[in-house]
């Protein structure tokens, strides 16, 4: 008898039937699909065809520009432009806001296209990354609460694909956190539940350890406390280190750089994007049973962005280390 898994299609006009909900969405989450296919594609010929080179620009953040940060970016726009159904969209790649479809549209999109530049160059993984938020449809209103600086909490959607890994983790909103993985047709395949592990025999510590001594003191001896009894682990993209993490418990942090020797390169606010990195990982994380702070003890979903791109400190993973990590801070 052969057998084949449910597709990631199915799984979603199911999921949008059991909730009674439209298929606008379906539409939407089409498109972000096939944004990612065609980025996988453009990553795995990348080295050979020479793409994974810089650009020769400097982004809004100050970062060095990769030519597959443009290619992807080009072809998230693309396709969210013709689904007709997105208002505006936040994207890494460029420092406006871009207004796709202004009166008609139903969604906010925030993306990161690529996430994880400095893996670039060697092919190894990275992210798209992205996070919906809704119109307020009732009643019609235009009000402040119909704008896209919305906080975490009020996403209805978020995910990432690793790339080249072929997989893709999406979570929705009150209904868990689904992985997926692309069969031989390059289809989105096999439903898998994922719940953070609530205890383990090594939770994972994952950090850029080269910026340890840039900590504030406090986070600093927190770290200390825990390395012995941890396995360390670290990707250099936020969404590879991310799915490791979900699958195996433990901490990603990317805390406030506050004690550099050069204090120019102090980054008080933490590195991280709240709309398109943070809060992607934070709403993934809390439908998987976990939880995500910043270095004040706020959760990340809570936190009422001011600009679109503002960045934020990240502590996100399993609960136990989040909760010590937040008593710690407290004390
Ligand atoms: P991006 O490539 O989209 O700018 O993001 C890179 C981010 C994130 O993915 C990763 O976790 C972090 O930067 C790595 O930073 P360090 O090189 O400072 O460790
Ligand atoms: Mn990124
Ligand atoms: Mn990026």
């Amino acid at each position: 008898m052969l057998q084949f898994e449910q597709t990631f299609r199915n799984f979603l006009l199911r999921h949008q039937e059991k909730h009674n909900r439209t298929y606008h969405f379906l539409i939407l989450m089409d498109a972000i699909v096939t944004a990612a296919k065609r980025i996988e594609l453009y990553y795995r010929t990348g080295a050979l065809k020479g793409h994974l080179g810089v650009a020769g620009s400097i982004n809004v953040h100050g970062e060095n520009v990769m030519q597959m940060d443009e290619f992807a970016h080009q072809i998230v726009l693309h396709y969210l432009t013709q689904t007709e159904r997105v208002i505006q969209v936040v994207s890494e790649e460029s420092e406006d806001i871009i207004d796709l479809n202004k009166n008609g549209g139903r969604y906010f999109v925030y993306f990161d296209p690529l996430d994880g530049s400095s893996n670039v160059a060697h092919g190894l993984p990275v992210g798209f990354m992205f996070g919906i938020s809704k119109r307020n449809l009732d009643g019609n209103i235009q009000g402040p609460e119909d704008f896209h600086l919305r906080a975490g909490r009020e996403y209805i959607a978020a995910g990432m694909f690793v790339i080249p890994t072929g997989m893709f983790t999406m979570a929705l909103r009150d209904a868990g956190c689904w992985r997926f993985h692309s069969d031989e047709t390059a289809t989105y395949v096999k439903p898998v539940r994922m719940v953070l592990p609530e205890s383990t025999k090594k939770w994972e510590l994952s950090f850029n350890a080269g910026n340890i001594n840039t900590f504030s003191e406090k986070i600093q001896t927190w770290i200390k406390e825990k390395i012995p009894q941890y396995n360390f682990r670290y990707i250099g993209a936020l969404a590879g280190d991310f799915h490791r993490l979900l699958a195996n418990g433990g901490i990603f942090m990317y805390p406030a750089i506050v004690n550099h020797p050069n204090p120019k390169e102090n980054r008080p606010q933490g590195k991280l994007r709240l709309l398109y990195e943070a809060n992607v990982v934070a709403f993934m994380c809390k439908e998987a049973g976990g939880d995500a702070i910043d270095e004040t003890g706020t959760r990340i979903l809570d936190i009422q962005p001011q600009k679109h791109h503002q960045r934020t400190t990240l502590y996100v993973g399993s609960k136990p280390l989040i909760e010590d990590l937040a008593k710690f801070l407290k004390s």
